[in-house]
């Protein structure tokens, strides 16, 4: 029996087109994924608006879903169309408001050599509540830590794809950052810039000029990234993608992160810890609060996610 403790609002799944019970297992603990990290992601957010609810970006996140697919050489069992209407009905078979939408595309159950000729691509999708990915206390800011091990280079692998097994680095690192005591890691690249966060992109603020790295910079190319870019010239800031230097994040006027789970939360602390040999160098950024431009994009993007803003409203697919 598996309890949705952790998943607020979850009561089915959908898997190969068939709903279960969230309590209900549907796959064989031999199943490739499960040994290897063979399966691709993504992680979609939809919000509360007045026409119902919506999810953000929802073609984008498809075409990205698909292109990580296609880097771990799946063919998937269902076309672009018919994952966006699996997902609405997802949102509606659980009756969601708002939610965190994980589809995953994984190499089931067949044979176990590391090439999984016998086994199948499935598609599965759930959907719950997720509230703030980094506490409720992330709204006064993050701290983070600069984590010794490189971020995975993309000259290593396709790092515009979000691939299961990628990830055992994000939550190494992140467990390694808690364990510190800071609230999330952030990852140089080989070249010794910053890279991003474990599931995250990041900000930072200069003179009113906004900025982030691009994707050979070792990034996840994010959505959140793209639409924050957007916005934030639309709204007359200047915006550069170009690399980040750790002398630059630690003199920044703000920081932040960006992401579909975190949406756009600021980084207040940093902490150097990419050298364990020397010890670590602790800074605030700016004065340790949220800063302006921060609050000014942070708003701007909750009024748009909710359907607000007329002109944003493409970016919207409706459930209903
Ligand atoms: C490693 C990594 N970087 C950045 C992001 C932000 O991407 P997005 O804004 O598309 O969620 C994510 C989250 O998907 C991620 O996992």
């Amino acid at each position: 029996m598996f309890l949705n403790t952790h998943f607020p609002g979850a009561r089915k799944y959908w898997h190969m087109g068939t709903f279960y019970d969230w309590s209900e297992a549907t796959f064989h603990p031999m199943s490739h994924a499960l040994h290897y990290g063979t399966c691709t992601f993504e992680g979609i957010r939809a919000y509360d608006t007045a026409r119902g609810p919506a999810v953000f970006r929802l073609p984008e996140h498809i075409d990205r879903f698909l292109h990580s697919a296609s880097v771990i050489k799946m063919t998937s069992p269902y076309s672009k169309g018919e994952i966006l209407e699996s997902v609405r009905l997802v949102m509606r078979e659980n009756g969601l408001k708002s939610a965190y939408i994980r589809p995953l595309l994984f190499y089931s159950y067949g044979n176990l050599g590391l090439v999984p000729k016998a086994c199948p691509v499935e598609l599965l999708i759930g959907a719950w509540e997720w509230g703030a990915y980094l506490g409720e206390k992330a709204a006064e800011g993050v701290s983070a830590l600069i984590v010794p091990h490189r971020r995975v280079h993309h000259s290593q692998l396709d790092m515009r794809a979000k691939l299961g097994g990628i990830y055992v680095q994000s939550t190494i690192s992140g467990l390694e950052a808690r364990a510190q005591g800071y609230d999330e890691a952030i990852f140089l690249n080989l070249e010794g810039r910053v890279a991003e966060g474990p599931g995250e992109n990041i900000f930072v603020v200069k003179g009113g000029s906004v900025k982030t790295n691009g994707i050979e910079e070792s990034v996840l190319e994010g959505i959140t990234r793209t639409s924050l870019l957007q916005i934030a010239a639309d709204r007359g800031f200047r915006t550069e993608i170009e690399p980040i230097t750790k002398e630059e994040l630690f003199g920044a006027d703000e920081a932040f992160f960006t992401g579909t789970a975190v949406e756009i939360t600021s980084i207040v602390r940093v902490a150097d810890g990419s050298n364990p040999k020397s010890g670590k160098m602790e800074r605030s950024i700016g004065d340790g609060k949220p800063g302006k431009v921060f609050l000014e994009l942070k708003a701007a993007f909750k009024d748009i996610v909710t359907g607000k803003v007329p002109k944003y409203e493409k970016w919207l697919t409706y459930v209903r």
